[in-house]
């Protein structure tokens, strides 16, 4: 909120917050995980900036009172099908990854990640003491749309689309490789690669900078945007966007973190860059967009880390330090 009411102001811009609890919060406070109220509203404010969800405390509810139940049923009723989680190593964050500079040096990628349909949503979904269910269904519209928004982001960055599935055995998945073929036959100026996905898993490991966007369903596009982030050096880098017929939703792809809670250590930077994206996509406020990411990569240049990226709290900035130095580079750039 620090970081979109500066660039409101610089923009001449006066934004209006208005606060509601979802997940935990929601749960200590109406015995819920989201209100219905609590929907409706987002789906008339301009956009939605959502913190983590969960924690080990609610892990024990049935499924339909879990905090997770609350994000889900918020990108249901906002009709955001089209998650962008952007992964992008900042050059002063090259040696911070697991993996050897070399790998990770100048990756950039896009995961589209469809997120109101698939496993995720599909029913029948139950479970009982002796079986559990779920879903895995796509039909083609639903995959249309989404193989559209890859195509259409790619035009803006190197021109290259792989769509991941497992098309070697998931009947879902050969339906979603004959929708994106047809997709792809608009946009001739796009090369288009299918990759199954335990190769893609692998492949990320392997060489990322092969990877401009990739296109796929909710579940995997969930764990390949995890295994993403940490090319970029830590979890709590990758932001993100949900698009789609209203409002945009912008939240950090990383979880609660629950372990660290309340102790002002927790890395802001996947939720400023969530707040960047909101600037960019929801507002047209490409300069501010811009010169937050900018921000953010010169407080990193100049050594600024928290804990999770040194692998230690030694030496490390808190949320709280790392913020302003974000907000003070932001300011002496616009
Ligand atoms: C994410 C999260 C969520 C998801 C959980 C909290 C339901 O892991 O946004 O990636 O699986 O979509
Ligand atoms: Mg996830």
């Amino acid at each position: 909120m620090k970081i979109l009411t500066a660039a409101g102001t610089r923009a001449g811009l006066h934004f209006e917050f208005e606060e509601r609890l979802i997940g935990g919060a929601c749960l200590e406070a109406m015995g819920l995980p989201v209100e219905a109220e609590t929907l409706e509203a987002c789906r008339q404010a301009d956009a939605v900036f959502l913190g983590a969800v969960g924690g080990p405390q609610w892990d024990a509810l049935p499924g339909h009172l879990r905090p997770e139940k609350g994000l889900l049923a918020l990108r249901k009723a906002m009709g955001c099908y089209a998650n962008l989680r952007p992964a992008k190593v900042f050059p002063a964050l090259a040696s911070a990854s697991t993996l050897r500079r070399e790998v990770v040096e100048g990756l950039d990628l896009l995961v589209v990640r469809e997120l109101t349909g698939g496993i995720y949503f599909g029913a029948p979904k139950r479970v009982n003491d002796h079986e559990g269910v779920d879903t895995l269904r796509y039909t083609s519209p639903e995959v249309e749309r989404i193989a559209r928004v890859a195509f259409e982001a790619a035009r803006g960055r190197r021109q290259k689309v792989t769509s991941v599935d497992k098309a070697n055995v998931l009947a879902s998945s050969q339906l979603w490789r004959r929708v994106v073929n047809t997709v792809a036959a608009d946009y001739p100026d796009v090369t288009l690669e299918h990759m199954l996905v335990d190769n893609a898993a692998m492949q990320l490991l392997r060489h990322p900078a092969q990877f401009d966007v990739i296109v796929t369903g909710n579940m995997f596009g969930d764990i390949l945007s995890d295994e993403a982030s940490m090319l970029t050096g830590s979890l709590g880098m990758l932001p993100s966007a949900s698009l789609g017929e209203g409002p945009g939703l912008y939240e950090p792809v990383h979880g609660s973190a629950p372990d660290i809670a309340g102790q002002n250590r927790a890395n802001p930077l996947a939720t400023i860059g969530s707040a960047a994206l909101m600037l960019r996509h929801s507002f047209g406020m490409h300069r501010e967009s811009a010169a937050i990411e900018s921000a953010m990569a010169t407080v990193l240049t100049h050594g600024a880390r928290t804990a999770d990226l040194l692998g230690t709290a030694e030496g490390a900035l808190s949320t709280e330090e790392i913020t302003c130095a974000v907000l003070k580079a932001f300011e002496s750039k616009y």
